[in-house]
């Protein structure tokens, strides 16, 4: 048997704690419990069996992963396994002394997010009070402490129009590198769709101002657009089991963070397998790996093996089926959904449903 390539990244969970309750969250509609998570022996184990399989880059992510206490000690045995590590947070918790000892530890990057650059905006899509003043604190801290560091602004019908503001924030903080990222609609974030998705004309004018910034130079920066108004599907995580391994809080291994509402599945955990036969022969990791698994249009469509069909899980959340093509698709036969999604949006926004962490 043909053993596939090993995958590229782990997403580790550490936690679904958050102070924050983002409307736009891709974390699963069924949170885990603080109880049910993975201790530091267990999370070191998922490390080195990362290292063992041949992953390259570690992200911490969560829920906020500073929540964890033993955050330092995990990044410092991905730095013995020579494992690149990066950390993912809303910047909220952290401190000067935490970030020495992550820096000691031998952090390798920083994702920082940002809900706005107002804070009443971003109050409203976070729900913290004072949030806003604790990020650019953070992001003060991280640029003194030489760790590289990339703002990420996820940006939807509420803020689009501020993305110059974003620019010049990120510039005004030092950072070398920006992503603005548009909402994508999974878990959480499918309850809110109504109420963030962009009109057609809002996304023209985020991509000229996204063009005007790279056109004057000195930032590096990444554009995700919204699937919503593509006309052909993004390769979700880099093709199914191909590129990405997830593991949850509680150690359940996924392709994909959004994939535990793939139905009629035993999800595989750390607790009961390695990493390594999880990857190479769970039925989860096989059941759309390749093209093999593909209806028609996919099947026959030479873009195939560039977007590996898409995504899975906005298949089965749209159309019921996780096998069905991606509706985004043009050629799928239930595109038409996603074009009236896109048509509601340029009505008025519905009200936003807050997740909270309880
Ligand atoms: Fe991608 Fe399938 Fe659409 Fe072809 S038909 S572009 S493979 S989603
Ligand atoms: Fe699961 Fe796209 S989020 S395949």
């Amino acid at each position: 048997m043909t053993l596939p390539s090993p995958p590229m990244s782990l997403l580790a969970e550490l936690t679904h704690r958050c102070p924050l309750s983002c409307p736009y969250c891709s974390n699963p509609l069924e949170l885990e419990r603080k109880t049910a998570e993975l201790d530091t022996a267990g999370w070191r184990s998922v490390l080195e069996q990362a290292a063992d399989l041949g992953v390259l880059q570690v992200h911490f992510s969560g829920g906020e992963p500073m929540s964890r206490p033993d955050l330092v000690e995990l990044v410092s045995v991905a730095q013995k396994l020579n494992l690149y590590s990066n950390l993912i947070t809303s910047g909220v918790l952290l401190d000067e002394p935490q970030l020495e000892a992550l820096d000691k530890a031998g952090l390798d990057h920083i994702q920082l997010s940002f809900q706005d650059v107002t804070e009443d905006g971003a109050e409203r899509i976070g729900g913290l009070k004072g949030a806003q003043a604790r990020k650019i604190r953070a992001a003060r801290l991280i640029r003194a402490s030489g760790i590289p560091m990339t703002l990420n602004f996820v940006v939807h019908r509420e803020n689009v129009a501020r993305i110059p503001q974003m620019f010049a924030l990120a510039r005004d903080l030092g950072a070398a590198r920006v992503e603005i990222a548009h909402t994508q609609y999974y878990g959480w974030g499918l309850k809110n769709r109504g109420a963030l998705l962009p009109s057609r004309e809002q996304l023209e004018a985020s991509t000229r101002a996204v063009e005007e910034e790279r056109a004057k130079g000195g930032l590096s920066i990444d554009y995700v657009t919204p699937d919503y108004h593509a006309d052909r599907p993004k390769p979700c995580m880099g093709g199914w089991g191909q590129r990405f391994v997830n593991v949850t809080p509680s150690g359940r291994v996924l392709p994909c963070h959004a994939a535990e509402i793939i139905p009629d599945v035993d999800f595989p955990n750390v607790k009961n397998a390695t990493l390594s036969e999880i990857w190479n022969a769970s039925p989860l990791f096989n059941m759309f790996r390749g093209t093999d698994w593909m209806p028609e249009p996919c099947r026959s469509c030479e873009r195939k093996e560039r977007d590996w069909g898409g995504c899975r899980c906005q298949a089965l959340a749209l159309t019921g089926k996780a096998e069905n093509t991606d509706p985004v698709c043009e050629l799928s036969p239930f595109h038409g959904q996603v074009k009236q999604a896109v048509e509601e949006s340029s009505s008025k926004g519905e009200e936003l449903v807050y997740r909270r962490y309880r």
